[in-house]
């Protein structure tokens, strides 16, 4: 180690020693939170902080405004429906319509505590429909809470890092574990987090093709709805849409998260979208959990009952307003959240410019997008040994080895909390970090 480092040695050394971390790489992303906050209070230094996964937008106005009249109407008091008040169901049916060119009755469309929530859900509802089929397959990297739930709930999983195994190569790979006959559902996000890889048409297709073959349910995460910059998603009724798997199958499951689209994270509202196929299929197995057959009554008034009866009340009328202005084309949601594509293009280089590599950088053919995350690796270092080292110079990150990724070199970058001033920091102590590890 260096004596010179951006961020004092000292100090730096003195907190990870007193933080009882065995090693910075491989602490969980709440830890390096905890860790680094003590870091700048000693020092008074500010990290290029890129550890966690938070929006660095105010609140989508619209919806702030729309939920204040809410409960001061009173809607605090009252009840929700458990599958969502009447005129979000509508709006979210028109949402996937206008920007997915997806046909689902508002009838499966139910908000969520998150989408978090709805994952939990689907989880322990769709792992019961098939006796005997209680697995979820990852198509990693992926979230590391995912499967922290269906440890809470007692259910079992398989992954494999989709790295190698792009394009026509994905087919056999699913194939492999889907023939076994335990698997319920894969699970994706797209844009994945951590890796910001979309899938292309081609790989979607494949997913569908090989899921009906199996008859298991595609749930695909859509937290970063629209973020894929590379197209222009941004208006409504009009190609090109969010990619989707709903495109090539009848039984799937959409997550669409408020907390990045929309800034609107803390109000804990998401959406579950099941299509009509699915939310009508009858699964005898359901019988042994739920009073019904029924794959969506047993989801709403099975499981989302006995979860939290209900999402916020006015949490649900923000949505409204929010979806309503955007399905309309009064908000452009998308313009919003460009600036994540635009700082991750400005910071990517910085990296690449100072011996750094961008890890998971394409998608079949093509480059990766710009966007909330990206991941990196220096020549030589595991991402584990990486973090270790980056903490000094004053930048922080997670290590991929906690998502499911294979890439042992890489580290997840998040760019939403790195403000535009801080560029010129990052840019000197990436220059610093690379002359002292050349
Ligand atoms: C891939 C993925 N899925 C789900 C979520 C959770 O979304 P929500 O805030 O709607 O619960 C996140 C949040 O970071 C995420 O990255």
């Amino acid at each position: 180690m260096k004596s010179n480092t951006p961020i004092d040695n000292k100090v730096v050394s003195q907190k990870i020693n007193e933080s009882g971390l065995k090693e910075v790489g491989t602490a969980t992303i709440r830890e390096i939170k905890k860790l680094v906050d003590t870091i700048e209070k000693e020092t008074g230094d500010k990290y290029i902080r890129m550890e966690m996964g938070i929006p660095g937008l105010p609140p989508t106005e619209v919806g702030v405004q729309a939920e204040i009249a809410a409960l001061k109407k009173g809607v605090a008091a009252i009840y929700p429906d458990i599958h969502g008040i009447a005129p979000l169901k509508t709006e979210i049916s028109r949402f996937v319509k206008n920007f997915m060119d997806v046909d689902v009755s508002p009838e499966g469309c139910i908000p969520t505590v998150g989408s978090m929530q709805g994952s939990f859900a689907a989880f322990l509802t769709i792992n019961r429909i098939l006796k005997g089929r209680e697995k979820v397959l990852f198509i990693d990297p992926g979230f590391p809470v995912h499967k922290q739930q269906l440890q809470v709930i007692g259910y079992g999983w398989e992954t494999f890092d989709v790295y190698e195994f792009r394009g026509d190569k994905l087919r056999d790979k699913l194939e492999s574990y889907l023939s076994k006959g335990d698997i319920s559902s894969i699970l994706y996000s797209n844009p994945n987090n951590p890796s910001w890889i979309c899938f292309t048409e081609k790989e979607l297709q494949i997913i569908a093709e090989v899921a009906k073959k199996y008859k298991v349910v595609v749930m695909e995460d859509l937290a970063y709805f629209a973020m894929d910059f590379r197209k222009d998603l941004a208006t409504p009724g009009q190609p090109p849409y969010q990619s989707s798997v709903a495109k090539y199958t009848d039984d799937y499951i959409l997550f669409i998260s408020s907390s990045k689209a929309f800034s609107y994270a803390g109000q804990r509202i998401g959406m579950m979208v099941i299509s009509d196929n699915l939310f009508n299929s009858e699964f005898p197995d359901l019988l042994r959990y739920y009073k019904t057959s029924q794959l969506g009554y047993s989801m709403i008034f099975g499981t989302l009952y006995a979860l939290s009866s209900g999402t916020s009340h006015s949490a649900q009328y923000a949505l409204v307003a929010i979806l309503k202005a955007a399905n309309d084309g009064d908000l452009k949601f998308v313009d919003t959240v460009k600036v994540y594509g635009k700082k991750a293009h400005i910071m990517k280089k910085l990296f690449t410019n100072n011996g750094f590599k961008i890890v998971y950088d394409m998608d079949e053919n093509e480059p990766i997008a710009d966007g909330f995350y990206f991941t990196f690796s220096y020549p030589g270092m595991t991402g584990v040994e990486l973090l270790g080292e980056l903490v000094y110079y004053g930048i922080s990150a997670i290590s991929l080895a906690i998502t499911g990724s294979d890439r042992t070199e890489g580290v997840r970058a998040c760019v939403s909390l790195v403000k535009e001033e801080q560029f010129a920091d990052l840019e000197k102590r990436l220059i610093q970090f690379n002359e002292d590890h050349k």
